[in-house]
Formats: C-alpha cells, sequence, structure tokens
C-alpha cells in the first residue's frame, strides 16, 4: 500500500477500506510512515470527513494498537462515562458512587487537566495519600469490594491515539468530528466496560462551540460505540458557565462531596442524577423513572458518599475528608471579587474563568507544569443574577500567587453584567 494513494483517495472523497486505514494507522504507530503525511491525510479527513464505516475502522485500528482491558474479573455488568470536559467537571467523583451505590460496576479511567479545564485524577490526587497508579489487579480489587474505582488512564492504552493526538495539535487537525470521535472512542473501547454513557459539551471552552455540532459528534460516537458491540449512550449538555460553583482541583473534591452528602442541590446536583439514571438505564436497571429515583435515594440514604469514602481509604487516601473537607489543601491566600457595576449577570464565560483559576495555580499550561491543589474560585453568584456595584462575584484563592491582579481582571471581564 502506498500513503500518497490513501491521502488522494481521501482528498477526491472516495471511501478508505478497513485494510487500509487499518494500515494508515499501524504504519504510522511503528514509525513507517512521516508526520508530513498523515497531517496531510488527516487534513484530508478534516475537509472532506469520513463515513461510518471509515470512523469504525479508524476507531477500532486506534483501540486495537495497545492493550484492551479485561474487565471479566469484575462481578457485574460495568459502565464506564466520558465528558468532552469542561470547566468545573466534577460529575465523575459523584455518578462513579452513585452508579455503584444502585448495584452497577464503575471502573474508570481518567486524565489529568491541561489548560482551561481540570482533570479527574489531579482533583482526585489533592485527597492525601490518594493513589491514582495502582495495579490492575488492585483496580479490579477494589472495584468489586465498593463498585467503583478511578485511576490514571495506562499508558499502554490507544499508543496510536498518542501519537496522533499530539499531531493533530500540531497541524490544525483537532476539530474533525470523525477524529475526535476515534480519539476518544478508542480509548473508550479500550477499558472495553459493557455499558458506555458520553457527555458531550457545548459552549465556550467545549471542543463543540454549538449545540447542533455537539449532537452530530454525540450521535456518531454512540453509533460507533453500538457498532463496536457496546451499549452506548450520549447525552449533550451546556457548559457556556462553569459547572457548579467551585473550580480548582481541592476546591472540587469539597463541592462533590457536598452533593454526595446531600448538603448541595442546584445543577450539578440536577446533572449527576441525570447522567447517573442514564448509567443506570444503559446497565438495565429500569426505565429512566425508576433509575432517577435510584440515584436521588443513593444520595439521601448517605449510601453514594460511604462508597466514595471507602473507595478513597482502599486507593490509600483521608477518607476522613467525606466529613470533615477541612482535611483538604487549605489555601493560604484569598482575594474577592466584587460586581464593578449594577444590573444582571448574562455571561460568565467558562474557558475565560477556567484561564483565570490556571493563572492562580489551579492548572497547567503545559503538561509537566505543578498545580497548586488549594487554587481555585469559588462562584457566589449565578448566571441570570440580578446584582449591585460592590456584591461579591467570586473569590479567588490561591497558596503560590499574592498578587490577584491579572486574574481579578480576567475574572471581571469573563462577566457580563448589564
Ligand atoms: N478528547 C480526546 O480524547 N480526543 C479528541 O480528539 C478530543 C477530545
Amino acid at each position: 500500500m502506498n500513503c500518497c494513494d490513501l491521502i488522494n483517495k481521501t482528498k477526491r472523497k472516495q471511501a478508505l477500506t478497513e485494510n487500509e486505514i487499518k494500515w494508515l494507522v499501524n504504519e504510522y504507530t511503528y514509525d513507517n510512515i512521516p508526520d508530513y503525511q498523515i497531517s496531510a491525510w488527516l487534513m484530508a479527513v478534516c475537509l472532506n470527513s469520513l463515513t461510518d464505516e471509515e470512523t469504525l475502522a479508524l476507531t477500532l485500528a486506534m483501540r486495537d494498537s495497545g492493550d484492551i482491558l479485561d474487565l471479566s474479573g469484575v462481578n457485574g455488568i460495568t459502565v464506564d462515562k466520558h465528558s468532552t470536559g469542561g470547566v468545573g467537571d466534577k460529575t465523575s467523583l459523584i455518578i462513579g458512587p452513585v452508579a455503584a451505590a444502585c448495584g452497577v460496576y464503575v471502573p474508570k479511567m481518567s486524565g489529568r487537566g491541561l489548560g482551561h479545564t481540570g482533570g479527574t485524577i489531579d482533583k482526585l490526587e489533592s485527597i492525601n495519600g490518594y493513589r491514582t497508579e495502582i495495579s490492575f489487579n488492585e483496580f479490579i480489587d477494589i472495584v468489586n469490594k465498593t463498585g467503583f474505582s478511578i485511576v490514571s488512564q495506562s499508558g499502554k492504552l490507544c499508543p496510536a491515539d498518542k501519537k496522533l493526538y499530539a499531531l493533530r495539535n500540531a497541524s490544525g487537525t483537532v476539530d474533525s468530528i470523525p477524529l475526535i470521535c476515534a480519539s476518544i472512542m478508542s480509548k473508550k473501547l479500550a477499558v472495553s466496560a459493557d455499558c458506555i454513557l458520553l457527555d458531550v459539551k457545548y459552549g465556550s471552552g467545549a471542543f463543540m462551540k454549538t449545540i447542533e455540532n455537539a449532537q452530530k459528534l454525540a450521535d456518531i460516537m454512540t453509533r460507533i460505540g453500538n457498532m463496536a458491540g457496546k451499549k452506548c449512550a450520549a447525552m449533550v449538555t451546556d457548559i457556556n458557565i462553569p459547572l457548579g460553583r467551585n473550580i480548582g482541583n481541592a476546591l472540587e473534591v469539597i463541592e462533590a462531596v457536598d452533593v454526595l452528602n446531600g448538603k448541595s442541590k442546584g445543577k450539578l446536583y440536577d446533572l449527576c442524577i441525570d447522567l447517573s439514571a442514564k448509567m443506570l438505564e444503559l446497565a438495565g436497571k429500569g426505565d429512566i423513572d425508576i433509575c432517577r429515583k435510584m440515584a436521588v435515594d443513593a444520595i439521601s440514604c448517605g449510601k453514594a458518599a460511604e462508597i466514595f469514602e471507602k473507595t478513597i481509604a482502599l486507593h490509600g487516601g483521608n477518607a476522613k475528608i467525606v466529613s470533615d473537607t477541612s482535611l483538604l489543601p487549605q489555601p493560604k491566600y484569598s482575594h474577592k471579587v466584587y460586581a464593578n457595576k449594577t444590573g444582571t449577570i448574562q455571561e460568565m464565560n467558562s474557558e475565560e474563568i477556567g484561564m483565570t483559576s490556571l493563572i492562580i495555580g489551579a492548572g497547567r499550561k503545559s503538561k509537566t507544569d505543578s498545580i497548586d491543589m488549594s487554587a481555585g474560585i469559588i462562584i457566589d453568584k449565578e448566571c441570570g443574577e440580578y446584582v449591585k456595584e460592590g456584591d461579591l462575584l467570586l473569590t479567588l484563592y490561591s497558596s503560590s500567587v499574592t498578587d490577584f491582579s491579572d486574574a481579578e481582571n480576567r475574572a471581571l471581564n469573563s462577566i457580563k453584567i448589564i
């Protein structure tokens, strides 16, 4: 096979065969095709898209480029969930224990944060002692004991995606629906849970800026998951404003614990109930109304919080944080930001708020940066609320930054009051 012929086929909108796509992925993974040729092919995909059959072949070839987890040691039906990412998204910390409390198993692999969005693994590592890198056998053992575990994604999963994603970032080819689908679904299929729930975000800071494109991505990911033999469903959800009130690693764990303890009701709680109910429905626990009631009960009876506590302990973390969140890293400095005019909050730009939390230490600009676990933001007002000049909008927290002036400006610019 010849790479130039395959680039030309995609350029002319002629579908590649399964074997041709497998060949491209394998040869690139083993360094037998140079970056410039694959970049040209990726650009042709961005411009001309792929058929469902081509997208499935690409997804499976990427999945098969590395390890595929064997979850047969788990004692029941397994459910995985993936969010395409958003500022303040701590739903995995909540819905894992909720779903586990309702009798399904949630073996989850997650990543670290980069840029304006946080990562679930960083959030968990704000809990003193929590081990995110454990052996596969210990991971399965914890899942069997509590129903839920989150570990850092194994480096041996989908090496083809690692190489292709880096190349896409460097060649302006990230924003292609079939390429995003193959990248996400190859990793989900390599984890190999029985059911997969996808939370596809749209809005500022999300890959998909519009609800229409998010729906297209959700549809194709669901089709590819089903074609690959999994029970798969997707929800399309808004991330134009940050999810919940707390942004930053320890601060997000605090908010997740508050939801699990039944102390925080609001948009985050509602979304977690919807996501958990959908996971339970996928796993065959009943219709959506029954599943929603099960999820609500799992929080109100305390079982979900208990599962989170036990899981943290089995990971070596300080499980007392579930009853006393002051045991999480505490910020040394804080700075209150007040409204500079009177009016209604029309917009809270999620991406800008995420960047504000990054510059006070809560995130990474590059993969090797370290994180201030105590840093972040607590938002005091909601979008749509009426505020008077001088009212508290949000508080910035950090242990690594004492001059909050840049962050304050950025925060104020991200909130539109009219
Ligand atoms: N997340 C991924 O893992 N891959 C993409 O292509 C986009 C988002």
